[in-house]
């Protein structure tokens, strides 16, 4: 493919990741406004670069001319979530949306990967409105805790300065972190059980004092 076929071949999918950055963003300014804890603390999104895409095709072994339907990641979103418990908000919100078909699910997180990767993966059908018509394309949507994607932020540059072959020292001490980092999710889980507690007296005393006023 030449530069403007490119072009041409991902507009749609930078239509949809920008479309779908403002929809999940806009849900976190929601609960803002009625001052209720988002399980989604930020969103990002990305469409692979064409160097990227090819180097995956050729790993994979993907027909170039069959990208659309055989690379599910070109439109990559990333949603960020404080707690474990709030992906499982988030995946069941993205799984009742009537713009979003999910095609498939990886739980990285009740299995993590032998790298210590843990994250949600879902791949979902998302149409986009283009004026031949609406045209659905495969989107990939990471949903993982801020500590989960410290993690595997750091693992993925050292996996590129090292061209994928990181040395087994360091390979030990990535395990350790991504152990740090379970721990990490599973203290702020305890913490966020107090906070909701504190949430319930706090909103019985502020009733209390309405109906005494
Ligand atoms: P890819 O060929 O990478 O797409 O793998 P896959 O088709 O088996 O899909 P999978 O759901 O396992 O992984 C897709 C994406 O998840 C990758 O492109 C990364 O963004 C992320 N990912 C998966 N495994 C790892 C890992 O061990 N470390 C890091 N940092 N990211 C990972
Ligand atoms: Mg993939």
């Amino acid at each position: 493919m030449q530069n403007d076929q490119w072009k041409t071949f991902l507009a749609p999918y930078h239509q949809a990741v920008e479309e779908l950055k403002v929809k999940l963003r806009g849900i976190r300014s929601q609960y803002e406004l009625e001052n209720a804890h988002s399980p989604i603390e930020f969103v990002t999104g990305r469409v692979k670069p064409v160097a990227s895409i090819l180097d995956k095709a050729n790993r994979k072994g993907i027909d170039i001319n069959r990208l659309e339907g055989e690379m599910q990641d070109i439109a990559g979103i990333r949603m960020m979530c404080q707690f474990v418990d709030d992906i499982t908000t988030v995946v069941d919100m993205l799984k009742n949306r009537h713009d979003l078909e999910v095609i498939e699910e990886r739980d990285y997180i009740s299995s993590q990967k032998d790298s210590g990767y843990r994250s949600y993966h879902l791949v979902a059908k998302y149409p986009v409105q283009t004026f031949r018509g609406a045209k659905k394309l495969l989107v990939e949507i990471q949903i993982r805790t801020l500590s989960m994607n410290f993690w595997a932020t750091i693992e993925h540059s050292l996996n590129y300065k090292y061209s994928g072959n990181i040395p087994e020292n360091i390979k030990v001490r990535l395990k350790r972190a991504a152990e740090a980092a379970y721990s990490l999710d599973e203290e702020m889980s305890q913490i966020r059980e107090e906070i909701q507690e504190a949430q319930v007296i706090f909103s019985r005393k502020t009733d209390t004092t309405r109906t005494s006023s």
